[in-house]
């Protein structure tokens, strides 16, 4: 029980400390959430979005995942999508994957992980279309945080390909999809620069029209 003493004590220090801080907080939180971002990361319990993008309850809405994959045939990610762009009309979509992501290294490796395997297999995909760029790095882990770089990158076109994302876009929704890359050796966050802020940075297969 001990553990779940810690996170009660935790939480009432908190929960007081804001309340004093700011008497406002809750109660107008209470009413509503407008947040700004949805963020799509790795469930690495090193990289908690609100933390490292400092960020306070209620200006992210978060999905995570192992290896911050985003599949079309997920309903839960679907789902938050979903809600987070068409209802709760985020501006910017945050695609965050981890330098030394345990779930990368996974799918660059032949021995069984379990359940795993499964749901890391596209980035295997990705791994496989990047073969020659990848294998050509010498050092295992610059290879795994390549390929780190480069899952984000698929996950921001997956994002950006989505009949969500192109639904919105195409209603004249503002709407940024950015992928961003998280050190765990110094906290910073690097923006990779392939951000896309309308359609026309996506396959025109892609798009929506009435
Ligand atoms: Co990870």
């Amino acid at each position: 029980m001990e553990e779940l003493e810690t996170i009660l004590k935790n939480n009432r220090q908190w929960a007081d400390r804001i309340e004093k801080e700011k008497p406002d907080f809750f109660p107008k939180l209470a009413k509503g959430q407008k947040p700004r971002y949805l963020w799509i990361g790795c469930s690495d319990s090193r990289v908690p979005s609100n933390v490292i993008a400092g960020l306070e309850p209620g200006d992210m809405f978060v999905h995570r995942n192992i290896a911050n994959v985003v599949n079309n045939n997920d309903l839960n990610i679907l789902s938050v999508m979903e809600y987070a762009i068409r209802v709760l009309k985020v501006r910017s979509v945050l695609v965050c994957g981890h330098y030394g992501c345990g779930g990368v290294k996974a799918a660059m490796e032949n021995h069984p992980h379990g359940m795993v395997d499964n749901w890391l297999r596209p980035i295997k995909e990705v791994y496989q279309e990047n073969r020659k760029e990848v294998d050509r790095i010498e050092d295992e882990e610059s290879r795994i945080n390549r390929l780190v770089e480069l899952n984000v990158k698929k996950q921001v076109e997956r994002v950006a390909n989505s009949t969500i994302v192109q639904d919105a876009w195409a209603d004249g929704q503002q709407l940024s999809v950015h992928g961003l890359v998280y050190s765990l050796e110094n906290g910073h966050l690097t923006d990779l620069k392939i951000s896309k802020i309308d359609r026309s940075g996506t396959p025109e297969i892609f798009h929506v029209s009435e």
